[in-house]
């Protein structure tokens, strides 16, 4: 069924208004393309907190409420916690709504393919946002190795340390969760945070052909197992091979308005190197993207690099391909999956001992 984009405002509702979605809501604010008619939480709590951004929208303890409400959705901004997600989305796309799901998919392919099935039935559209695609200083990285002037990509390198101290309040029900899928072993750094950076390497490089990984562990007991120390590396098909590390230093302060993760993205070239020196938290305190070619180093001051900026400018994306159906969405369902494969294949290959792995060859 062909996708035909709306005339008006988007109606949408919020499906989950824990901690994210005080990101996510930026895209929906001011924005002539959306309506947000109702808000979704089990949680009183958050029902009264965030009904004060939204007076004309109704709230509700569940879709299910929702759904008999009588009131008209077109779309939903799904912010679940991981473990719902499939069950969660197959249920918003059988009320007949478009979804637009907060990564990480799912856990597994089994249950990728189920909500991408249950999309396709239903002739609905099932994006998983990838807010990390939209982050000023990346896509310039990406628009400077594009234009040439390093030379032959030679590869890249990409870091990660989580960090304990500083940064926002995080509650403790989106832990609960996420020591369930520890338990799953899907881990908080590899497989939920860690999801962002897969994604920009398939981004940036596009398909990988083979992954090594050794995923360590961290245990601070009461099932809190953060998986760290970890290195992965990989090949894409293009023959430009990535690596990268995670490592936990729990002590260290590091200032963020939001997680406390330092990040970094460092491109080599035959002629010169590009580096994004941070993204989620403010680590290293130099322009966000510097570029160095023939002895000259050359920083960007202006970008806009705001981490939370870049779930603004995702979400508006898709509220304005919802009025125009135009553009790649920045993932399709089955984008997310190639992400999905990816990480499924660094497990894999920890598990056998850092062999390499396909991600098309993972089930
Ligand atoms: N893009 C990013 O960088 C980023 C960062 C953090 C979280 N996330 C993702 O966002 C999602 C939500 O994470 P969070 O940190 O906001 O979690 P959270 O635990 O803070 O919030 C989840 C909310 O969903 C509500 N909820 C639970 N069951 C529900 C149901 N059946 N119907 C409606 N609401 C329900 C909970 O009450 C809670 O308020 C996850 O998929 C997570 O991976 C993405």
């Amino acid at each position: 069924m062909a996708f035909v984009p709306y005339d008006r405002p988007v109606r949408t509702a919020f499906i989950g208004l824990g901690r994210i979605y005080d990101l996510n809501v930026r895209a929906y604010v001011n924005n002539p393309d959306v309506e947000v008619v109702a808000l979704v939480d089990p949680s009183e709590e958050r029902r009264v907190q965030r009904e004060a951004d939204w007076p004309q929208a109704a709230t509700f303890a569940s879709v299910a409420e929702l759904a008999a409400s009588g009131i008209d959705v077109d779309a939903v901004e799904a912010l679940l916690p991981i473990p719902l997600h499939t069950e969660g989305v197959i249920e918003l796309l059988g009320y007949g709504w478009h979804v637009n799901l907060q990564k990480p998919i799912c856990n597994d392919l089994l249950d990728a393919q189920r909500m991408l099935d249950a999309a396709t039935a239903s002739g609905l559209v099932l994006r998983v946002m990838e807010n990390y695609l939209f982050y000023e200083p990346l896509r310039r990285l990406k628009s400077v190795f594009e234009s040439g002037e390093l030379g032959t990509i030679a590869g890249y390198h990409m870091k990660m340390v989580g960090s304990g101290a500083g940064g926002w309040d995080v509650p403790w029900s989106s832990f609960e969760w996420q020591i369930e899928q520890m338990k799953r072993g899907r881990g908080i750094l590899v497989f939920d945070d860690g999801w962002h950076k897969l994604s920009t390497a398939l981004w940036l490089f596009g398909p990988v052909s083979e992954v090594r990984a050794w995923i360590g562990t961290t245990s601070f007991g009461h099932g809190i197992d953060l998986d760290a120390p970890t290195m992965i590396a990989w090949q894409h098909a293009n023959g430009v091979r990535g690596v990268w590390d995670i490592t936990l230093a729990p002590d260290l302060y590091l200032r963020s308005d939001y997680y406390t993760n330092d990040e970094r993205w460092e491109v080599t070239g035959s002629k010169g190197f590009a580096r994004v020196n941070r993204c989620t938290g403010r680590g290293v305190q130099q322009p966000s993207l510097e570029v160095y070619v023939d002895g000259e180093m050359r920083g960007y001051h202006a970008l806009d690099d705001d981490w939370a900026s870049s779930f603004r400018d995702s979400g508006r994306h898709w509220l304005r391909w919802l009025r125009t159906g135009e553009g790649p969405l920045m993932w399709s369902g089955d984008e997310d999956v190639d992400v999905l494969r990816f990480a499924l294949a660094a497990y894999a290959s920890s598990g056998s001992g850092g062999i390499g792995v396909s991600p098309a060859q993972v089930i």
